[in-house]
């Protein structure tokens, strides 16, 4: 099996300090993602997941994204492979494995993060949610998250360490109203991410969730007004607008190795508007 991340970093010391003990001098920042760590981005043609993409191919890490969607943005010399693939689909995860073990020979991290939140159209009644809009949303956002890791896994166990980062929302946290399928889409996220983790982390794999804030993309300045963006931008402990590049740096430590004692986690980023 091909080499993973280096990790001279866990064992290497420097000299005595002062004191004569040996202490640790990490190669890398313990919060960044390790170079030649081989990542599987879901839903990674736009928004948030092309931005971490890029974000973990500029740190050294090898990506493959998966989306339904054809790629929006070019590589740029970075080491990012686009597949095409449905996370709601289990033969499609199959395939996606498959092409990413072909390139790397190994998954050292997934993060999913595909969801529909952008073909939702306006927010509306529970009671006005239809079944077939219901099971879709499930299948996608719910479904293709459990899907993943369980295709995932036994590379990951082989490997014996991995990362899971599921994007959950922290719509959750806020009791978002007239989005009840996605917010309880998102909600079973939180739940996967705890119950898997604890599943696998004997294992040598982390699962931890994202719930990030109101971010602004190209879908939610499709589906909301600059009003009601600026606004929640307002009522921020960090008071204004959010961008995809506010998740990276979360992103890229749940991927580190610096990062192994953390699991079954969500870490909300939204400039402290919901607090855990
Ligand atoms: N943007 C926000 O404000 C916000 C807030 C909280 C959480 N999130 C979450 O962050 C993640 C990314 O959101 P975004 O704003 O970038 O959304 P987005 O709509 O811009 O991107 C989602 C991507 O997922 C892809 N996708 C959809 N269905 C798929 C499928 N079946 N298989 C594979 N790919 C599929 C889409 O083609 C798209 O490229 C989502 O999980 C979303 O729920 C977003």
């Amino acid at each position: 099996m091909p080499a993973g991340p280096d990790d001279r970093h866990e064992r290497r010391t420097g000299p005595a300090e002062a004191g004569g003990a040996q202490v640790e001098r990490p190669q890398w920042q313990a919060s960044d993602v390790e170079p030649g760590t081989v990542v599987v981005v879901t839903g990674g043609a736009q928004g948030i997941g092309a931005e971490v993409s890029r974000h973990l191919a500029a740190a050294g890490a090898a990506v493959v994204t998966a989306d339904v969607a054809r790629a929006g943005w070019t590589t740029d010399g970075l080491d990012v492979t686009h597949v095409h693939a449905d996370v709601s689909d289990e033969a499609s995860w199959a395939q996606l494995v498959g092409a990413a073990l072909d390139r790397h020979g190994r998954i050292d991290a997934l993060i999913n993060n595909a969801a529909i939140y952008q073909g939702l159209g306006s927010k509306r009644p529970f009671t006005d949610i239809t079944v077939a809009e219901w099971d879709r949303v499930m299948a996608v956002n719910t479904r293709g998250v459990w899907l993943g890791m369980r295709a995932v896994h036994p590379v990951m166990k082989r490997q014996g360490r991995g990362r899971m980062v599921n994007i959950a929302s922290s719509t959750v946290h806020m009791g978002v109203p007239y989005f009840a399928h996605y917010t309880a889409s998102k909600g079973a996220v939180i739940a996967l991410t705890r119950s898997v983790a604890r599943e696998v982390g004997r294992d040598g794999i982390t699962v931890n969730a994202i719930a990030p804030g109101l971010v602004e993309t190209e879908a939610t300045r499709d589906m909301n007004d600059d009003d009601y963006l600026a606004a929640s931008a307002g009522r921020r402990a960090v008071p204004r607008r959010m961008e995809p590049s506010d998740l990276c740096p979360a992103v890229s430590f749940l991927c580190s190795r610096g990062s192994g004692f953390i699991t079954g986690q969500t870490l909300i980023v939204d400039g402290g508007l919901a607090f855990s």
